[in-house]
């Protein structure tokens, strides 16, 4: 019997002495100029890295992730989100890579909308309608950094920008606050916070282009989908909803099971065809204030994993079916049409003119908040 025990502490310290203890990093946040604007203002990167060696870099230009680096399977790191190597890069960007977009995400048919009997005519970007608040969003704008943190749950950045009353037409001075966090879990946990001075509406997001192989130059048409949504927001030709919430069931839209991106994506359906791919607002079966999962994307080449919560309505599926390779990239890579997806956290597209959707009215003494979750691993 005393010989098996020596035997049995013979072998756990040998084996103790000879693993590899597992390299704990230490959390911490950096920051660097990241250049300049044309006006001379400076821009700041800011890099959240976490115990596991997980780095999300932000810029307080549009708020914007401009690079996070997570494992694959086999603890290789890369980025796995799109956007460009320099300022100069974001201010001429048309795609909205990584960027806080407000005042509102998505679509205003004409940009008209009435509040309180009055109507208010927006700024106008895409065709005839505004999109993702108008010709200089919230994405174009120099944030206040506010606050930098060290947690024990993770660093995190708290970024804030003042929209004046009238900017892109819109009525009310707005002041909407957010801060990234990224947890030792390998969560970004993306939480805001906004207030106005008078009646406006407000419906902010986060468009992060995610390409979980981590090679930009591959598509993401192989990564598998869920979204918990029975139902979907249709368009019209100008991509404006047409106010009905339409089954999934027996169409491309379903994803209530996993499935490949590229799966159906060419299939001979309408609203593929309008949006030249995915780019549709689905209507989450599930939203709270105890917020559920909605959606997850799998890589099977590499591993990795997301996985998304949100307290919001809806979130919009881009498969970036408006890249066309005449834009480069980080590290010179001309991006190619559909090398990366975006789940917008949101309410739906053009909810100021459609009574059926959930409202994005915000009132003085109000205050808007969302949590938007997205948590990477690996399988
Ligand atoms: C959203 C829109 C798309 C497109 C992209 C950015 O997803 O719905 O139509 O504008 O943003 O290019």
């Amino acid at each position: 019997m005393k010989r098996i025990f020596i035997f049995i502490f013979l072998i756990s310290t040998v084996s103790t002495l000879f693993s590899q203890p597992k390299k704990v990093e230490a959390q911490m946040i950096e920051k660097k100029l990241f250049g300049k604007l044309a006006d001379g203002r400076e821009v700041y990167e800011y890099t959240l890295s976490n115990t596991n060696g997980v780095k999300a870099k932000i810029i307080n230009y549009g708020a914007t992730v401009v690079s996070l680096e997570v494992p694959d399977r086999n603890g290789k790191f890369s980025d796995v989100v799109l956007g460009y190597d320099n300022i100069e890069g974001y201010v001429a960007d048309k795609s909205y890579f990584g960027a806080i977009i407000g005042r509102y995400g998505n679509r205003i048919g004409k940009g008209k909308f009435k509040l309180d009997g009055k109507e208010y005519q927006l700024s106008i970007n895409n065709g005839e309608n505004q999109l993702h608040g108008g010709t200089e969003g919230f994405n174009k704008k120099l944030w206040t950094v506010d606050a930098t943190d060290e947690s024990n749950l993770g660093p995190s950045i708290t970024l804030s920008y003042v929209s004046k009353d009238g900017e892109e037409g819109y009525p009310g001075t707005v002041k909407l606050t957010v801060n990234y966090q990224l947890t030792n879990l390998n969560e970004l946990k993306i939480n805001y916070t906004g207030t106005t001075d008078k009646t406006t509406i407000l419906n902010p997001t986060h468009h992060s282009y995610f390409n979980l192989t981590g090679d930009p130059n591959k598509t993401i048409l192989d990564e598998e989908l869920w979204i918990d949504a029975d139902k979907f927001t249709p368009v019209d030709k100008g991509l404006i909803t047409t106010g009905e919430l339409a089954d999934v069931k027996g169409t491309p839209m379903d994803f209530r099971k996993p499935i490949k991106v590229g799966a159906r994506i060419n299939d001979d359906y309408e609203q593929l065809k309008l949006g030249r791919g995915y780019d549709h607002n689905f209507v989450l079966n599930k939203h709270q204030e105890l917020i559920p999962k909605v959606a997850s994307v799998y890589d099977s080449s590499s591993g990795r994993f997301i996985e998304m919560w949100t307290d919001q309505p809806g979130v919009q599926f881009y498969t970036g079916n408006f890249l066309n390779g005449k834009v480069k990239g980080k590290n010179g890579i001309m991006y190619q049409q559909r090398t990366g997806l975006c789940l917008e956290a949101q309410h739906f597209p053009d909810s100021p003119n459609k009574p059926n959707f959930p409202s994005v009215v915000l009132k003085p003494g109000q205050v808007y908040r969302q949590s938007t979750i997205y948590k990477f691993s690996v399988k």
